[in-house]
């Protein structure tokens, strides 16, 4: 288990830190402190560029070497970042076209980070050359376990640039997609509005116009715009690969929303990190979607530098942000609270940003561990000392453990372009919300999930959640059939198989390519306004516990086999299906046509339980998030209150926690913002079987379900 810090040696120099005789000389304090809170690792130099080459051509890298001689001879390791997201202000001087320019066609300038074009010749070399300089002085330093390559590749919006170099690649990459200019006027559907063009040449990018681009240029638009990306970072962790084998590179990326495939790059890199923001946003249920996402993104081949399974944190806020309208403190137990939230569902590494305030730049007020002033006297560095020293004791226990999930909820970034670059029928709708809808209902009775694009082995899961894949490719849906022809369970909802790839709209019914599979065809579809409501009527065998709205959305379905679950009573569709579902091959589909509240998604979840022999991982009350890591059949069970006051948990097996070395029997109180980490206590041979000492209320009682 790796646990550590962000740290910036080139912040703590004087006239920063040390004096003018020994300018370094805070760093030995801050490796002193590091050390005795549990520090194992840190994350240094993805911004140092500007220092490692003042001038072109005259590198110096003695400075990060000495500090990595501090980590080292401490025993702490160091993942090393190029320094590529902070290109020099030199750089861009000498070769402006390195800057990004925007879709109204402005220079987006130098001065900050991420001042560059992915698309740029130019920029490439330099990146090249300044790897290799790093990798040639520090790539050996006995204390180097992984690279961080670049830096929140895509943040500030600059997954897309709209250079000249770009326009030059673009058309490169239309050719080699549509091979004809034929191919690519009908492809793109470029009949509309006539916008044919007779030269691949002649394709715009869609900058800013006075109408929306097409649709199916949008898409290709972005789909080349990922490929760009992912093909400068693949450069970086391909050189890397070379000229340091053996160490895996990272990259911290945050939860699938900026502008690429975020699976893609996962592809590319080793093992996935992620920015956490977790004590900014306390819903818990919308923390552990985005976890569980970054988790999902990387299944196989991962290669963490401790050989785990999971993912790392590399950004973990110590505290409060500085870009929020308010940026108030973050309460006691809130970071270790939301730390084990990470540890529990697969984190095998965290770092904390940062490790002291800054007393310079544009982050100074951001929560450190340790102050402007240095001191160890901090809530942050006590609390963070106790996770450290909580973490050794866990290290063993949790070595090898992965997060096993039964139920998936598949994503698309080419569904996420579609819904947020093109026109939709309800601007009111919301891909993230509609996903979290779902997904809040399965974490609240404590269900693992696992994300996954639809191109991904399914045959594993014993259900699939598919919400909203407006946009579905035929090979998708195709997979989709096959899935369910093999027992699966699949759930759709509305807006799904609206388009295809090439955002075209099907001439044999809604959802496209899967009328079969759901026994339906959507034949129109009625967006409703936000506020305004359809009411559903649920068959028995449906377990309804309030009465549930339709709402944003109602696909009017014309049954075509299927068995009908639910139906409107409200409008001219009132006594049509809304919800509905069809054997096919050896699985179901099940279709809802509408959007509803949480508590109806609550429901499904209980209906699908039953249905396909569902558990959840423990009987708690519904404010304690439970998770569980295992290996070999052995299993380690994560319960966290999220509240600001106790819950009370009712053990009715003797559970053991490897925090406190307590075993629980009976009822305990879990303390505000409290953790426990749980095995099951073996039963003495003696003991009688479980079922006789099984507490009086199951449904409150902490036990394996
Ligand atoms: C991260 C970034 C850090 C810092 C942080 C602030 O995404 O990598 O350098 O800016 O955000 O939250």
């Amino acid at each position: 288990m790796y646990f550590g810090v962000d740290y910036y040696p080139e912040h703590w120099v004087h006239p920063y830190a040390g004096t003018p005789e020994a300018p370094e000389s805070r760093w030995e304090e801050d490796v002193q402190l590091m050390l005795e809170a549990g520090v194992n690792v840190v994350r240094v130099g993805e911004f140092a560029w500007g220092l490692y080459e003042p001038e072109e051509g005259r590198f110096n890298f003695d400075w990060m070497r000495r500090a990595m001689d501090l980590f080292g001879n401490a025993g702490i390791k160091v993942v090393l970042g190029t320094p590529t997201a902070a290109p020099p202000v030199w750089l861009a001087k000498k070769h402006p076209e390195i800057l990004p320019v925007d879709e109204r066609g402005l220079v987006r300038r130098e001065g900050t980070r991420r001042a560059y074009c992915m698309n740029s010749g130019v920029y490439w070399d330099y990146t090249q050359k300044i790897i290799r300089a790093l990798a040639a002085a520090l790539g050996k330093h006995p204390a180097l376990i992984a690279w961080q390559i670049d830096n929140g590749i895509g943040g500030h919006h600059t997954a897309t640039s709209f250079n000249e170099e770009t326009r030059y690649d673009w058309h490169a990459w239309l050719k080699a997609k549509y091979e004809t200019v034929e191919r690519l006027n009908d492809m793109l559907g470029l009949n509309f509005w006539t916008q044919r063009v007779t030269r691949f040449e002649d394709l715009p990018m869609p900058m800013h116009s006075p109408t929306g681009h097409n649709p199916a240029l949008m898409m290709d638009w972005m789909r080349f715009s990922s490929d760009t990306l992912v093909a400068y970072m693949r450069m970086q962790a391909q050189l890397l690969h070379e000229l340091t084998p053996g160490i895996p590179v990272t990259n911290n990326l945050r939860a699938l929303w900026r502008g690429f495939d975020h699976f893609d790059l996962a592809e590319v890199l080793d093992f996935v990190s992620l920015d956490s923001n977790a004590t900014i946003n306390t819903k818990s249920a919308e923390l552990a979607c985005e976890i569980d996402m970054m988790r999902s993104l990387k299944k196989q081949n991962v290669r963490t530098p401790n050989q785990d399974c999971g993912f790392w944190v590399i950004e973990q806020k110590a505290g409060n942000v500085n870009w929020q309208a308010v940026n108030s403190l973050v309460r006691p137990g809130v970071v270790r609270l939301f730390t084990y939230q990470l540890v529990s569902r697969g984190a095998c590494g965290v770092l904390y940003f940062l490790w002291r305030q800054p007393r310079i730049g544009p982050e100074k007020f951001y929560g450190g561990v340790l102050g402007h002033d240095g001191s160890p006297e901090t809530r942050a560095y006590r609390e963070i000392k106790q996770i450290g020293h909580e973490l050794k004791t866990l290290a063993a226990v949790l070595k090898g453990t992965c997060v096993v999930a039964d139920v998936c909820i598949l994503f698309s970034h080419e569904n996420d372009w579609n819904l947020r670059y093109t026109k939709q029928p309800n601007q009111a709708f919301r891909y993230r919300e509609h996903i979290q809808l779902f997904y809040t209902a399965l974490h609240d009775r404590n269900i693992p999930v696992d994300f996954a694009r639809p191109t991904e082995d399914l045959s594993k899961y014993k259900i699939v959640i598919a919400p909203s894949l407006s946009l579905l490719a035929g090979g998708e849906a195709d997979l989709l059939k096959l899935y369910v022809q093999n027992g699966g369970t699949l759930v759709s909802t509305f807006n799904t198989g609206l388009v295809d790839e090439h955002h075209i709209a099907p001439d044999s019914g809604y959802p496209h390519d899967l009328t079969d599979v759901f026994g339906l065809e959507v034949r129109e579809f009625d967006p409703l306004p936000p506020g305004e409501e359809n009411h559903l009527t649920f068959k028995a065998g449906f377990p309804s516990t309030h009465l549930h709205p339709g709402k944003l959305w109602c696909d009017i379905i014309e049954p075509k086999g299927c068995q009908v679950i639910g139906t409107y009573s409200k409008d001219f569709y009132a006594g049509k299906p809304a919800m509905t579902m069809n054997e096919f091959g050896n699985g179901r589909a099940i279709y809802i046509g509408t959007m509803s509240h949480q508590q109806f998604y609550g429901d499904l979840v209980t209906w699908l339980r039953n249905l396909c022999n569902l558990h959840p991982l423990l009987k708690v009350p519904d404010t304690i998030e439970v998770s569980m890591r295992e290996k070999d059949g052995q299993k380690v069970f994560f319960l966290l209150n999220h509240q600001s006051s106790p819950v009370r948990l009712h053990f009715y097996k003797p559970m053991h926690d490897f925090l406190t070395g307590k075993t629980f029997t009976g009822s305990y109180d879990l303390p505000p913002h409290g953790v426990l980490v749980l095995d099951e206590q073996p039963e003495p041979s003696h003991a009688p079987p479980a079922n006789e000492t099984a507490a009086t209320t199951p449904h409150s009682a902490a036990g394996p379900a």
